[in-house]
């Protein structure tokens, strides 16, 4: 049988729970498709650190670039708050982790079922048909990696910086992301940038008004991100793909996130070049949302983020798409039956309130 390699790194807080789920809803779609991953785990950020006093140990970084994806969970949380920048979790090892393996195109497809439009913070008649955005976030560029960054002192006073910086091959191989991504969907890409202020983003519109000519069919607008961020709730219906630069991908994907219903809906993707002749990528699969210290250990995360993120694995990795359909079509049922996590709960009478293993209990059973 097909046999595929993937690096499972769970992380810390909620990591740990909703992955081992997460892992178990692959191992029945390995039984009912007949493939099977062999899954080397290992440890990244906080969890690493206490067993190593590194975020992201060499014997990590191989098992990831033996694999043929990676499967995260979340890392960080306040146990490490209180180290130096450079090794926390965040900057230790995420970041790391995504510019080592060249992982640029950020996807986060922020769905929210129309049984599920009620735990969703925006007026029900403002997403009659649900919610379906597609944030394409660039991950490699921008204020996260620019430089300098730092901290010095200047003129007598204690001063820190970071840089936006982009270049123009960088712009044109996300948007070339988004563009493709709204040819296979609505064929209407907004993208969002700060032009009225920020150098880089003068170049990224320019950018993608000439990207546009590539793609004739899809209907390109620009929205300054603030105003993005309003018409996300206002007209949350009338956008079908988002691309924009990392941090303003970061705060709105969070926002698109909670239109869904919760954080702990929202699965990722991140993806770099194809692998050689072939369709697929390699890329590290994770929820959108943290490590949630203020849940974790009680049992009650809402698994479904990591999920999805195994789903989407599966689907842009390894090329097993019918397993990653079943999973989607297994999570909308079980959201269609009422089960709910505390996270998407809205105590309606209806609802079956569950926990992390319950949850997955019933997608294993929709399966
Ligand atoms: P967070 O995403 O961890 O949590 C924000 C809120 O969403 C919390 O109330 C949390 O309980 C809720 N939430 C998140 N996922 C959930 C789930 N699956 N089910 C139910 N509720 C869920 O953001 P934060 O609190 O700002 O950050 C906590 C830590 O996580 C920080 O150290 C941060 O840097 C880190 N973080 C890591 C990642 C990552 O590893 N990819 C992403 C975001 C934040
Ligand atoms: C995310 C997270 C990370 C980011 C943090 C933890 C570095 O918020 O994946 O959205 O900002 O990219
Ligand atoms: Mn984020």
């Amino acid at each position: 049988s097909r046999t595929h390699r993937i690096a499972v790194l769970a992380g810390d807080g909620i990591g740990p729970e909703v992955m081992t789920e997460s892992l178990r809803v692959l191992d029945a779609v390995e039984a009912k498709f007949g493939f099977t991953t062999e899954r080397n785990e290992q440890l990244v950020g906080g969890a690493a650190i206490d067993a190593s006093g590194h975020p992201l140990p060499p014997a990590t970084v191989e098992a990831c670039e033996q694999a043929d994806a990676i499967l995260f969970g979340s890392v960080g949380g306040p146990k490490w708050e209180g180290l130096p920048p450079e090794i926390q979790p965040e900057r230790g090892a995420l970041l790391p982790l995504r510019k080592h393996f060249g992982l640029f195109a950020n996807l986060r497809p922020g769905v929210c079922l129309p049984s599920l439009t009620h735990a969703s913070p925006v007026k029900n008649e403002l997403i009659p048909h649900g919610f379906d955005v597609l944030c394409v976030r660039e991950l490699t560029g921008g204020v996260y990696f620019g430089t300098p960054k730092g901290r010095e002192v200047r003129e007598g006073e204690v001063t820190a910086f970071d840089t936006m910086v982009y270049k123009v091959s960088e712009i044109e191989r996300i948007l070339r992301v988004a563009f493709t991504a709204a040819m296979g969907r609505g064929k209407k890409l907004v993208s969002v940038d700060k032009a009225n202020v920020l150098a880089s983003s003068v170049l990224w519109r320019e950018t993608a008004v000439e990207i546009a000519k590539e793609f004739p069919e899809v209907e390109l607008s620009h929205l300054y991100v603030d105003n993005a961020a309003m018409q996300l709730v206002r007209r949350p219906d009338s956008f079908d793909v988002l691309v924009t630069e990392n941090l303003f991908g970061d705060i709105l994907s969070d926002e698109m996130a909670m239109i869904s219903g919760s954080l702990g809906m929202l699965p990722s993707a991140s993806l770099g070049g194809k692998k050689e002749g072939s369709d697929l990528y390699f890329g590290m699969y994770e929820p959108s949302g943290g490590s949630a210290p203020d849940i974790a250990g009680q049992g009650i995360a809402n698994p479904i983020a990591q999920i999805l993120s195994a789903a989407m694995l599966l689907r842009y990795s390894l090329g097993e798409s019918k397993a990653a359909d079943a999973i989607d079509a297994a999570v909308a049922r079980v959201i269609d039956e009422g089960y709910r996590t505390g996270d998407i709960a809205t105590g309606a009478a209806s609802e079956k309130k569950v926990g992390t293993r319950e949850m997955a209990d019933a997608i294993l059973a929709a399966l």
